[in-house]
């Protein structure tokens, strides 16, 4: 499903200047978006656009042609939000597998056992959130949003509450996931290397309202994208890229 952000245009009443005047943008179907911009540029209020939960002042969002509050009834998208959200009297088990309990059954992409596995939470399953690391809690909310079977996967920073060494083992277990489905991603991320690590296209926010003020095609196969590649030069060139970007932002703002 490729996901069409047409025009939009998106003000806060607290603030004087619209997030978005005008944006717009296509995540086609099957491609991995990793969006990059400095803190409060807009990145978690376009999810949350694409999810349905907050309307455009003007302009349209779609998905295959179809609304998004339509898709969201279908749990066509699923969204692991930058807080994680999780039901604090459910066990990390429970939480996971909650998406499922709720509404129609839809089909999985694990079931709950090979999703625990999959985030490391082996022996954990029984244990409420607030017995739960802060980087536990944020692979609970991945797996949860991982166990339907979506068409659309929104992800708000999922990984940045992980030590450096768990993150670079998510992410490439992560990218193993998203290459073996055909899932329209957005994941929205503070970190330069995770977002070309994981993404087919790397876009850079300004600040509001919201320019594309850089976009990076990453050519790499995904299957290619291994501890090697990270060392490569063409990673680091792209890294490089991307980091100037965000200090000339900076300066500039
Ligand atoms: N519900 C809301 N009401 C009013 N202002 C809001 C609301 N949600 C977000 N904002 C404001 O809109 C701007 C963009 O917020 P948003 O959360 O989309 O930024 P972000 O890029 O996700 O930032 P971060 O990287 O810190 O998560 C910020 O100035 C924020 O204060
Ligand atoms: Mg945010």
């Amino acid at each position: 499903m490729s996901v069409v952000v047409n025009q939009v245009i998106k003000a806060y009443a607290e603030i004087d200047r619209p997030i978005f005047d005008g944006f717009t943008t296509t995540v086609f179907k099957g491609e991995i978006l990793a969006i990059l911009g400095p803190s409060g540029s807009g990145k978690t209020t376009l999810l949350n656009l694409i999810a349905g939960i907050i309307s455009p002042d003007r302009g349209s969002i779609s998905i295959n042609g179809i609304s998004t509050s339509q898709l969201q009834k279908q749990k066509k998208i699923a969204y692991a939000f930058q807080e994680d959200g999780l039901l604090p009297w459910k066990t990390a088990e429970q939480n996971i597998e909650w998406p499922l309990t709720i509404g129609s059954k839809t089909p999985t992409l694990g079931n709950p056992q090979e999703i625990i596995e999959l985030m490391g939470l082996r022996g954990a399953e029984k244990q409420l959130p607030n017995e739960l690391s802060g980087g536990m809690r944020q692979r609970v909310n991945l797996g949860r949003a991982l166990i339907t079977y979506p068409e659309v996967l929104l992800l708000d920073e999922p990984f940045g509450a992980l030590d450096a060494f768990t993150r670079l083992r998510l992410n490439f277990d992560v990218s193993r996931i998203l290459r073996e489905s055909s899932l329209t991603t957005i994941l929205v991320t503070h970190d330069i290397e995770e977002a070309v690590l994981l993404g087919d296209r790397v876009m850079v926010f300004s600040a509001p309202p919201v320019r594309i003020t850089k976009e990076i095609i990453i050519k790499t196969r995904l299957e290619d994208r291994n501890q090697f590649w990270l060392e490569s030069d063409n990673f680091r060139d792209i890294v490089k890229q991307l980091r100037e970007k965000f200090l000339i932002q900076d300066h500039e703002g």
